[in-house]
């Protein structure tokens, strides 16, 4: 995720910001860059490399001179990681620097307009455009020229601003995007979060969205967009830095799974327009995917359970056969392929070996790669023919939520955009499931207002010596991710079953006390799943059941059960999920494991 840091006061600003932007790094990055303005002018480094490589560079910032800057760590989105994709971006006369974290979804638009009007861009970001447009629209009066950009913005955005004539000035502006204004003696500061501002001071102002933000090193004066004032008190933070890094929880895989809705926002909400969903940069020909007869899904690990879950919603939407395989199983079949056959990648990292060699595996056999990956320029992402990104922005814990969750929502807004491409379900359908997607936020925040009942569930269950996750169509696949998500942090022996797959052998495993999770929100088979609750209570198992808020059948089957509001049953797995997580990290915690960093694990597997 990117990060900003910017910086006016008496000091020289460079030392302030490279020590800020390291603060940063714990959120992942690929590239980095500061302006300083000394003299009017600006001084801009930047690196592709660590932070350090920087600091080594300019001697710890000493040898930049100027006391008001911008920073920022670069997460790439538009653009691989490189240096002239790097922040901070200059206007096209020079005037105006500028840092961004966010996403412009009208930035093609506005580009084209620009580029129409002969500005060329230096950048293949989002961010540039930003630049130019305070450029054209400057004559004088930065915070006119801030207001008339942004008005033009759709998207998110936190903005650090720099213009060179007005040397003792920095401005910020926010939109859907996390700003703070750090406030200290003769010297003030603006950061993406406070991690970067808390070893100089814990006086902060949060801005908020469309407020605009003029700072100078005696003062900070915060404004709408139509220039009204507007007066806030400043928040004390209390927190270390380790504490601040972790947005003030204690694990990164706790603010992971806090910060879905935010991130399924972010995936859903720039490739969703006038009810019809559009892949930015998409190769992908209508024609070719037409022509595509055959789907095989392949990823490891989580991946691979969104691949299970997407089957499902694809074989309805789409009505072609989908086939899904563990990629470390797929690299050394014979499988059968041809050129309509489209082979969906899904990987987080985008460096997971075997994903990739089974990748390489299917186009050496002539099928149409589409990668769906989250890191960008990752290897996946460059060997495959088309790649669609989730953004969910770094994860640092081990256990995977974001990013599960945001390659959920690619692949049902895949399968929507297919199947209206190939018109093979009712339109009436495809609406019902855009609706659904934009309400999948809320519901996953309502899910969060269970923690306490999830973490006592937890508190008398964490000595289980192991469990069973049972369920249906795409609660097979939600039990299987629930599974991991427990076994990974907390070491407990836990399997997966479809549950009609019980009586087959694995219910000679039940016994008096053996716990099972009945995942039993998936509407169409609720009854089937009644059943097999009964089947499992009848030999002495305990039984936490999911299901569907309102519905109380079943409770007079399981012994305890979690209920989650309803959802389109396509789109289940998005919110039955999050009680699963939350239910292992709590197991974990209550066994004192390491939850970010489960023993013998990775968070990306290079090798075989
Ligand atoms: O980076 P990838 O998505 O390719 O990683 C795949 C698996 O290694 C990964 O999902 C793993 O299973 C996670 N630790 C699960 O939480």
């Amino acid at each position: 995720m990117c990060g900003i840091i910017g910086f006016v006061g008496n000091k020289k600003a460079a030392p302030i910001l490279l020590n800020g932007l390291e603060r940063l790094e714990y959120r992942g990055y690929d590239s980095a860059g500061i302006a300083v303005i000394k003299n009017g002018e600006f001084e801009i480094e930047k690196t592709v490399e660590r932070i350090s490589a920087l600091k080594e560079a300019t001697q710890n910032g000493e040898a930049v001179k100027g006391e008001i800057g911008i920073g920022h760590t670069r997460w790439a989105t538009h653009g691989v990681p490189s240096e002239k994709n790097a922040h901070p971006h200059l206007g096209f006369k020079g005037r105006f620097a500028i840092v961004h974290n966010g996403i412009i979804e009208n930035y093609f638009e506005l580009k084209s307009e620009l580029e129409a009007e002969g500005i060329a861009f230096a950048s293949e970001t989002d961010t540039e455009v930003i630049a130019h447009l305070l450029e054209k629209y400057y004559s004088g009066d930065v915070f006119g020229a801030i207001s008339k950009t942004v008005s033009l913005l759709k998207g998110s955005y936190a903005l650090g601003i720099l213009c060179s004539e007005q040397p003792e000035t920095l401005y910020a502006a926010r939109n859907f995007s996390p700003l703070i204004i750090g406030l200290g003696e003769q010297e003030n500061f603006i950061a993406s979060d406070v991690t970067a501002l808390v070893s100089h001071t814990k006086n902060v102002l949060y801005t908020k969205d469309g407020e605009i933000a003029v700072i100078t090193k005696n003062k900070v004066d915060l404004f709408s967009l139509k220039g009204e004032k507007i007066s806030r008190e400043p928040t004390f933070i209390s927190w270390n830095v380790d504490a601040a890094e972790k947005g003030g929880f204690d694990h990164f895989m706790m603010k992971e799974i806090k910060e879905q809705p935010d991130v399924i926002v972010k995936t859903f909400e720039p490739r969703i327009k006038n009810k019809e969903v559009f892949f930015e940069g998409l190769k992908l020909s209508d024609e070719k995917l037409k022509s595509i007869n055959r789907i095989i899904i392949t990823g490891c690990g989580s991946a691979y359970h969104t691949g299970v879950v997407a089957k499902y919603v694809f074989e309805e939407l789409l009505k072609i056969p989908v086939e899904v395989d563990l990629a470390s199983e797929f690299r050394y079949r014979n499988p059968v392929i041809d050129k309509n056959t489209l082979v969906m990648v899904i990987s987080q990292s985008g460096e997971t070996a075997d994903t990739l060699a089974a990748l390489k595996e299917a186009k050496s056999r002539g099928a149409y790669i589409l990668g769906i990956v989250n890191v960008v320029g990752s290897s996946i992402a460059k060997e495959a023919d088309d790649v669609i990104y989730t953004w969910a922005g770094p994860e640092i814990a081990v256990a995977t939520t974001k990013a599960y969750s945001a390659q959920l929502i690619v692949l049902y807004l895949f399968g929507i955009y297919a199947a209206e491409k190939r018109k093979s379900a009712s339109a009436n359908l495809l609406n019902i499931l855009l609706d659904e997607i934009r309400s999948l936020p809320p519901k996953i925040e309502s899910v969060f207002k269970m923690e306490d009942t999830i973490k006592s569930l937890a508190k008398r269950h964490f000595k289980m010596g192991s469990v069973f996750f049972i369920g249906r169509n795409i609660d097979y696949g939600t039990a299987m991710e629930g599974s991991l998500k427990l076994k990974e942090i907390s070491y407990i022996n836990s399997e997966a079953y479809a549950a009609g797959e019980l009586k087959h052998g694995t219910i000679s495993l039940i016994e008096k006390g053996k716990i099972v999770i009945a995942l039993s929100a998936f509407e169409p088979l609720r009854d089937k799943m009644m059943s097999n609750i009964k089947e499992v209570k009848a030999r002495g198992a305990f039984v936490i059941a999911t299901d569907i808020k309102g519905n109380s059948e079943t409770h007079k089957e399981a012994d305890e059960v979690l209920y989650i509001p309803k959802t389109h049953p396509l789109l289940l797995a998005s919110v039955e999920i999050v009680p699963l997580q939350l239910f292992a990290y709590y197991v974990a915690l209550y066994n004192k494991c390491d939850i970010d960093k489960p023993r013998n694990l990775a968070k990306s597997v290079t090798v075989e």
